[in-house]
């Protein structure tokens, strides 16, 4: 009887430090990047970008300019750029998601993230950063655009400048 107790205790404590999490996150000028960083560091998870085949240069990004590339890849709603191969996710139970806003949305890249993984019974945390743009739908609609019977718990959006303590009081607040 003692023995399959502490069997069970081993097995309970193993599953609970094995648990483990990703943060995967796409950002154009680092803001993202930031507090995914501090998400990884706070939740001990291993980190991936999701990197464009094609890397945006300042002028891809100049959304001022109508025939700039962000431009002509917004008037594409089906327009998905390639992006380099992230590694297996299998292995992971919890997925922090980071982008940045365009156009109050998640950029087209996270889209064919979420299109060409499989995300099958993880829980999803969206989070992204913006300079004004509330988090709105946008993680609602990469929910839908995903195949995957995932659990997308509910995200936050922080501003371009977040503190590593706006991110921690949030990270403090989720019950996972
Ligand atoms: C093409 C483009 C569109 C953007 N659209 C919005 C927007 O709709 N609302 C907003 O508040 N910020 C918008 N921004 C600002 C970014 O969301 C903000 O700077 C974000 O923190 C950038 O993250 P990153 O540095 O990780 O790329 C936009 C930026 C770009 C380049």
């Amino acid at each position: 009887m003692k023995k399959t107790i502490l069997l069970l205790l081993v097995l309970l404590t193993s599953t609970l430090l094995f648990a483990s999490t990703a943060v995967v996150y796409f950002s154009a000028t680092g803001n993202t990047e930031r507090v995914a960083n501090v998400i990884a560091e706070h939740e001990n998870a291993d980190i991936y970008e999701i990197v464009p085949s094609i890397p945006y240069s300042s002028a891809d990004l100049n959304w001022r300019n109508d025939e700039s590339r962000v431009n002509q890849e917004h008037n594409d709603p089906s327009f998905r750029p390639a992006i380099e191969a992230i590694p297996s996710l299998e292995s992971y139970d919890t997925i922090f998601l980071g982008y940045p806003l365009w156009w109050q949305q998640a950029p087209h890249a996270v889209y064919t993230f979420v299109e060409n993984t499989d995300l099958s019974g993880k829980t999803i945390i969206p989070f992204a950063t913006s300079q004004a743009s509330p988090l709105g739908n946008s993680a609602e609609n990469l929910e839908s655009a995903s195949d995957s019977d995932a659990t997308w718990l509910e995200g936050i959006r922080f501003r371009e400048r977040a503190s590593d303590n706006d991110v921690i009081s949030w990270l403090e607040s989720l019950n996972i």
